[in-house]
């Protein structure tokens, strides 16, 4: 977990994104989805995207992430519920709707005979566009693979069939971007590649939704990150509170004696007693600067001598992202 990675530029865009969204660029409602075999993967979602924003659904295998943006993109029926896209209905008016999207799929299905060029051009095709040389062109260079654009699909490497999905995705130009389990499977270098690239979408004015159930690309990716699980949305949260929340600390003491109540001379700090009296616990904003938190802790330990108190062991602990994600996800079994 890399609490730092969050860099002034990105925190600068995330401002831009207005604190009083108007309307969304989709607006999912009420959708449920019962697939024929009986089964329930969607569970009345209801689900708002602002337009600019990196949206992250996070949750484990099977959750029905890949369900939910398969009906908001128009490959899968719902069951019951509307979804709107830029205000365009995606069954009555589904041509307008599909257009505004572009969709890299979890599967790598591809012609594999035919080359780079041909595929990515062909896919703007597919959406009525005019042919576009130019934009190709920019989009191949932009994933680094212009120097490819003669190969066969099939002569490239995993990561960079990745990319030509994501080419094929943006051959139409639309202005939201699905990306279903963009780096599954990819190595670390590459999957930094593919963050850098969806940054760079977005900065270009895209709105991005991506699944993942890795719990450190959403952590590392998203302005909002929507936790799904069995089929609900379980959480949906602006990534920056959702690490505010996640910066308490805790220091545990484990006491030699027990102790009845706090001593009054150390009730200006938020301590509690946990496990009989037996153990001290002083909860604390990790967030504050490393040089603070050492002063505070040692000011603390003192007064806590001070008071008579002696303990026999300490510890730290800092609540993450993944322990949270962990516990909604097993609350809920
Ligand atoms: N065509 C189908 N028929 C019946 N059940 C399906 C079908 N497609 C998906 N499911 C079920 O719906 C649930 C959600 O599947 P989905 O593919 O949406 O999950 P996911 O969150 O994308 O998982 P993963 O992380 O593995 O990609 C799963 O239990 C899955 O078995
Ligand atoms: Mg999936």
């Amino acid at each position: 977990m890399s609490h730092e990675t969050s860099t002034a530029p990105e925190q600068a865009t995330r401002t831009e994104i207005p604190a009083t969204h108007p309307a969304p660029v989709i607006a999912v409602s009420g959708l449920s989805k019962r697939y024929d075999s009986g089964f329930e993967a969607l569970k009345r979602i209801d689900l708002e995207i602002q337009r600019g924003e990196i949206f992250a659904l996070l949750g484990p295998n099977g959750a029905g992430k890949t369900t939910l943006i398969s009906i908001i993109c128009g490959l899968v029926n719902a069951s019951a519920g509307s979804v709107l896209i830029d205000g365009h209905d995606n069954v009555s008016d589904y041509r307008a709707a599909r257009a505004k999207i572009g969709l890299v799929p979890q599967e790598l299905t591809s012609d594999a005979f035919e080359n780079v060029w041909n595929t990515v051009r062909f896919s703007r095709g597919l959406f009525g566009r005019k042919p576009d040389k130019a934009h190709i062109e920019q989009v191949l260079k932009a994933l680094s693979l212009w120097d490819k654009r003669k190969n066969k699909l099939i002569t490239l490497s995993g990561g960079m069939k990745r990319r030509v999905l994501i080419a094929k995705a943006l051959a139409h130009e639309p202005e939201i971007l699905f990306l279903d389990e963009p780096t599954a499977g990819v190595d670390v270098e590459l999957r930094r590649d593919m963050w850098e690239v969806v940054r760079e979408l977005r900065s270009s004015g895209v709105t991005i939704i991506l699944t993942t159930h890795y719990i450190e690309e959403a952590e590392e990716m998203a302005d909002r990150i929507g936790v799904i699980n069995r089929g609900e949305i379980v959480l949906v949260r602006e990534k920056a509170a959702l690490m505010r929340q996640l910066g308490s600390k805790q220091l545990t003491l484990q006491l030699q004696k027990p102790l009845a109540s706090v001593p009054p001379a150390l009730a200006r700090y938020p301590l509690s007693l946990a496990d009989d009296g037996n153990v001290l616990v002083y909860t604390y904003d990790s967030h504050d600067t490393d040089s603070g938190d050492r002063v505070a802790i040692s000011t603390l330990l003192n007064e806590i001598e001070a008071a008579g108190i002696r303990f026999k062991d300490l510890h730290t602990k800092q609540s993450s992202l993944e322990e949270i994600f962990v516990n909604l996800v097993r609350e809920r079994q």
